[in-house]
């Protein structure tokens, strides 16, 4: 047999999804979808894991499932190619995660260096929550469950992508060959790996303000990238520019492709050469803006449209997610069976072990 190719990743609904989850991890799953070259595919939303961290807000994470719905279908995700799904509906992760616990010792989930920054950053110091502190297990189990063999995701998960395979590693050692290594599948072009926010911060979030969302109004987006950062020393357009941290280039890396040229901005064969004409000087930032805005104008109105499209019918995207929430099931399902038969857990489907027993009791007796 040969080895199914399964496609797994999720997100934790805490808001809006944002461009920087756009080009890290979304576009990149579309066209896995529809280029076909997989067995199986699985997007689900992380309401369980988002609770770790607002065990005292369950009405922010309530929310934002819906939001992180909209989100994935206005990017194009199709619910007949890709099971989408919420992990706090498929208590097998529970199960799983409850076993994986006996195989990580407490000092390797300290040394995880995503859950030590994240420790940090919420400020919790000695009181963290012990389910916050092992959520780098649950996400073995999210992964495993579904015996996903590529993992989209952002750079910072890779600590999490380790740790699961290490578990994968110990499980299959102790209690034979049943659970899948996955791969992390990181996005090929540097500038999406960790696209900063509009303020050139290194990265896009809610609580800094420097996001643009997928849901953001064609002005939104256009006020956002108007003010965006550029070059601070690049006072007057005969001044050369810097193209290091400058955010609407980052952008432009990220976004821009040769037909946007053609389209909008011919005087230039390709982004190298606007480059060139940025740093030796004469350019205006203003003019790079509006390119900026015509090309994520371009990209995001279809998306913002079907989003629109979606919202107005949400009790249908809840039966979507049912049914695919019902689908995820019996494939983890499947997955605990043999867990449970790999662990020697699963007494009553054991034959073999009932009959041993009551002949050694017998003879005993
Ligand atoms: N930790 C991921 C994030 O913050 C979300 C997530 C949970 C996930 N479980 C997963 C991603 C399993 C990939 C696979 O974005």
């Amino acid at each position: 047999m040969t080895k199914q190719k399964v496609i797994l990743t999720g997100d934790r609904p805490t808001g809006r999804l944002h461009i920087g989850h756009y080009v890290g991890s979304l576009r990149n799953r579309v066209a896995i979808q529809n280029d076909g070259n997989y067995d199986k595919m699985f997007v689900f939303i992380a309401d369980a894991q988002a609770l770790t961290d607002n065990m005292d807000n369950p009405e922010k994470v309530r929310n934002n499932v819906i939001e992180v719905a909209l989100d994935y279908l206005a990017c194009g995700l199709d619910p007949s190619k890709v099971t989408l799904f919420i992990q706090s509906q498929i208590p097998e992760l529970c199960e799983l995660s409850f076993y994986f616990m006996d195989l990580v010792t407490v000092s390797r989930l300290q040394r995880n260096p995503t859950v030590k920054t994240e420790i940090q950053m919420r400020g919790f110091e000695t009181s963290i929550p012990v389910g916050f502190f092992t959520y780098p297990i649950s996400q073995a189990a999210d992964i495993t469950a579904f015996r996903a063999t590529t993992v989209p995701v952002g750079e910072d998960q890779k600590p999490m992508l380790e740790q699961a395979t290490e578990i994968v590693r110990r499980f299959n050692y102790i209690y034979g060959e049943t659970l899948t290594e996955p791969e992390i599948l990181l996005p090929s072009n540097a500038a999406c790996l960790r696209l900063p926010g509009t303020d050139g911060k290194a990265k896009m979030s809610k609580s800094l303000g420097n996001c643009i969302y997928l849901a953001d109004t064609a002005d939104e987006v256009k006020k956002k990238i108007m003010s965006m950062y550029t070059d601070p020393t690049h006072v007057h357009v005969s001044d050369p520019g810097h193209l290091e941290g400058n955010t609407v280039f980052t952008y432009l890396d990220a976004f821009s492709r040769p037909e946007h040229f053609e389209r909008y901005w011919p005087e230039y064969a390709g982004l190298d050469e606007l480059k060139a004409h940025y740093t030796r000087g004469g350019l205006g930032d203003m003019k790079v803006k509006k390119f900026l805005n015509a090309i994520l104008q371009e990209e995001l109105g279809p998306i913002r449209e079907r989003r629109r499209e979606f919202s107005k019918d949400i009790p249908a995207v809840y039966d979507m997610l049912r049914k695919g929430c019902e689908e995820a099931r019996a494939v983890a399902a499947r997955t605990m069976d043999d867990v449970r038969r790999a662990m020697r857990i699963n007494y009553f489907e054991d034959v073999a072990l009932i009959e041993e027993q009551s002949k050694l009791f017998a003879e005993n007796a």
